[in-house]
């Protein structure tokens, strides 16, 4: 890592930007201070102000000019669009400000930022913008430090020691989950930006009982210990009514001072995430509540009965296909899975085959080039590691590519596993140009619906995406009528 040495801070007249200016400059780093009115701004003198908008890639691009790292501080608390403005515009409009130059970045969110079924979040879709300027960042090919702080202050004098966390298990949405100092947060953003260990790194911030470390160095011990993290077991934790306990979470905090070593860690974790089988079978009790959490299953057909295509839903679709060529392209794993047995075609190849077959659409399968275990405890640990890992798998496309290059509309179909789409699906996303195109993700799933994965294919692909479609694995497996009226619901919907 080469160490940033002109630094811009955006949000830098918040009250956690003015502490990070400040300590940027006590760091010894050339700060620039992005603000919307040079005039009313005050800063130290050696503090390089410059006047721009952060939801503007233009007035970005000057702001960046000569800069190498980046500290993000801003927050929204005026609505959802004001959230999105902000709080993930700044990330993205910074991204497309840089065109592919590489910089160091420190982005400060929020504990609880993959809990999605919280009040502040279904009213202010704060954690639902703030998690994707996440999944930006980590899909920006820039080393990066994301820093997810406890309740600003609410810490008690005597509670100064910080802690670092990961899996983001703190679920109360209250000061309960953790609290720390404005200033601290500060100073752990700033040093993030010199050392190696914390790159790549997400994290929790808090601050428990205890004096404050004299100095960070600990600091690169302690990042050295994280693994890189993507998020893990959403649909655990969203479904789950008893969140872990605090004395749980704490056990796998990471203390200065107090390491376990890396073996004990890595088992630490293992034992509090859930085994897999245990998360889908409380998926299954609670499915009401998980399907009215996620909100995305449009097409819930009741019926068992055969049902026909609709006639103006296949009439509109072979208009439409006339102008509007259209595509499904999957990726699904045969072999042994959740309440099916060990099948031959997986789940979400039996849905693909059907809304090709609403379509008339040709169909193109992803494999991943070294084959998924066939059994399903070792494949929900390979997965589980891949997600970690960020991995992108190597992957071959079956089918008619060339329909692909010239489609414009495009049916994405994957399987949720932890929470999100596999990762030879961002390989594909990822690899190729999206410009023009719009997508219909559809899943098979066992209680997550669609997830959080829309919003991640708009990331990956800059893509429209447009509402998808969520079935039931078991029901895409056995009960071919009841897919059919789903696929045949959804597309007439869309208007397809
Ligand atoms: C590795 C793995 C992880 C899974 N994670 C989830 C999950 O987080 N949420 C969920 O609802 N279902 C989960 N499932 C269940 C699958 O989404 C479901 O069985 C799906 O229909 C499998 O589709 P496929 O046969 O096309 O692979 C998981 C299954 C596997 C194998």
């Amino acid at each position: 890592m080469t160490k940033p040495t002109h630094v811009l801070f955006i949000g830098a007249t918040g009250s956690i930007g003015r502490l990070a200016v400040a300590e940027g400059l006590a760091q010894g780093y050339q700060v620039r201070a992005l603000v919307r009115d040079a005039g009313r701004a005050r800063f130290d003198a050696r503090v390089d102000v410059f006047e721009g908008d952060l939801t503007s890639v233009e007035s970005l691009k000057g702001a960046l000019d000569g800069i190498d790292g980046i500290v993000f501080t801003m927050g929204a608390h005026d609505g959802p669009s004001m959230v999105e403005k902000i709080d993930y515009g700044a990330v993205r409009n910074a991204l497309l400000a840089l065109d592919g130059r590489k910089v160091r970045i420190a982005l400060m969110t929020a504990i609880g930022v993959t809990y999605m079924d919280s009040k502040y979040n279904r009213d202010y879709q704060a954690h639902d913008w703030k998690r994707r300027s996440e999944r930006l960042v980590r899909a920006s090919g820039n080393e990066y430090t994301i820093v997810r702080p406890g309740w600003f202050d609410y810490n008690d004098s005597d509670q100064q020691r910080l802690v670092f966390l990961q899996g983001d298990t703190h679920r109360h949405a209250s000061p309960e989950d953790g609290a720390v100092a404005r200033a601290q947060i500060a100073r752990v953003l700033v040093s993030a930006l010199g050392s190696d260990e914390a790159d790549r790194k997400t994290l929790e911030l808090i601050a428990e009982q205890g004096p404050a470390q004299a100095d960070l160095t600990p600091c690169s011990r302690v990042w050295n210990r994280m693994r890189p993290a993507r998020s893990m077991a959403y649909t655990m934790r969203r479904t789950s009514r008893s969140p872990p306990s605090r004395s749980a979470c704490s056990r796998i905090s990471t203390r200065f001072g107090h390491w376990p070593d890396h073996e004990d860690h890595t088992a630490i974790g293992r034992r509090k995430t859930m085994n897999i089988r245990k998360a889908l079978s409380a998926c299954l009790c609670i499915t009401a509540l998980a399907l009215g959490g996620c909100g995305s299953t449009p097409s819930s057909g009741d019926t068992s009965s055969a049902s026909p295509k609709s006639e103006s839903s296949r009439q509109t679709a072979t208009d439409s296909s006339k102008g509007n060529s259209m595509v499904v392209v999957y990726f699904s794993r045969a072999g042994e899975n959740y309440g099916v047995g060990n099948v031959k075609v997986g789940n979400t190849a039996k849905l693909a085959e059907a809304i090709a077959k609403e379509t008339d659409a040709p169909i193109i399968e992803i494999t991943r080039n070294e084959p998924y275990p066939e059994g399903y405890d070792e494949v929900t640990s390979v997965a589980q590691d891949e997600q970690r890992d960020n991995a992108r798998p190597q992957i071959t496309l079956n089918g008619d590519t060339d329909a692909l290059d010239s489609a414009d509309t495009v049916f994405l179909g994957y399987p949720i596993w932890w929470g999100d789409a596999p990762m030879p699906v961002y390989t594909f996303l990822e690899g190729r140009d999206w410009k023009g195109k719009t997508i219909y993700p559809f899943c098979t799933h066992e209680g997550s619906g669609l997830a959080s994965t829309s919003g991640s294919i708009a990331d990956a692909t800059g893509a429209t995406v447009k509402t998808g479609l969520a079935v039931r694995g078991t029901d895409a497996q056995k009960n071919a009528d009841k897919t059919a009226k789903a696929v045949s619901d959804w597309i007439a919907k869309a208007g397809l």
